[in-house]
C-alpha cells in the first residue's frame, strides 16, 4: 500500500530530516512512527501526500510511484490530520467536515449527511456543534473535527499526526 525506499530529506539549510529510510506498510495495517521531537516524523507523512517532496528515494502509493502522480488527486485519496489541526477559521464546523465529499463532487446533502454522520463518530453532536466555527470549540474538540474532516470521504490512506504539546 505505501512502501519508502531509500528515501531522504535534507532541507536548504542541510539539516538532513529523513536519512535512507525503507518501510512497507500494507493494507489493512496500522503503523506509528515513535520518536522524539524533531527526529521526522511529521517530514516522513508529509512526504507520503508531496506536501514535502524527498530529496532522493522513491515513494509508492498502490504500486504508483507518486513522483508521477498529480499531488492533488493523491492526496484526494490520502486524509491527512495535520499537527496543527488546520481547520478553515470561516468555514463551520460541518462545513470543514464535508470538505473533501464536496471537493470530490458529492451531492451538497450527501456531503453534508455524511459528514454529520463523522462528527457523531467522533463524539460532536452535529445540532449541537455543527453550525459553530472552529473557534468557538475546545483544542480537543477542534483535533476531533480534523479527525472527521480527514475521515469524511473514507480514504484508502489515514495520515495523523499527534496534535501539539500544550504551550
Ligand atoms: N523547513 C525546514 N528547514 C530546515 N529544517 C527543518 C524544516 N522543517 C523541519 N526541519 C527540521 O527537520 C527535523 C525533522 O522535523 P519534523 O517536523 O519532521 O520532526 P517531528 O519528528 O515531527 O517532531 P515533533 O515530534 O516535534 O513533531 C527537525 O530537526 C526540524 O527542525
Ligand atoms: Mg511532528
Amino acid at each position: 500500500m505505501i512502501r519508502f525506499e531509500q528515501v531522504t530529506k535534507r532541507y536548504p539549510d542541510g539539516t538532513t530530516a529523513v536519512d535512507d529510510l525503507s518501510f512497507e506498510v500494507s493494507e489493512g495495517e496500522l503503523v506509528t512512527l515513535v520518536g522524539p521531537s524533531g527526529c521526522g516524523k511529521t517530514t516522513t507523512m508529509m512526504m507520503v501526500n508531496r506536501l514535502i517532496e524527498p530529496t532522493s528515494g522513491r515513494i509508492f502509493v498502490n504500486g504508483e510511484n507518486i513522483a508521477t502522480v498529480d499531488p492533488v488527486r493523491l492526496r484526494r485519496r490520502i486524509g491527512y490530520v495535520i499537527q496543527q489541526v488546520g481547520l478553515f477559521p470561516h468555514r463551520t464546523v460541518l462545513d470543514n467536515t464535508a470538505t473533501v465529499p464536496s471537493l470530490v463532487g458529492w451531492k451538497r446533502a450527501k456531503a453534508r449527511a455524511r459528514a454529520a454522520e463523522l462528527l457523531d463518530l467522533v463524539g460532536l453532536d452535529p445540532k449541537r456543534y455543527g453550525r459553530r466555527y472552529p473557534e468557538q470549540l475546545s483544542g480537543g474538540q477542534r483535533q476531533r473535527v480534523g479527525v472527521a474532516r480527514a475521515l469524511a470521504a473514507d480514504p484508502p490512506v489515514l495520515l495523523m499526526d499527534e496534535p501539539p504539546p500544550l504551550p
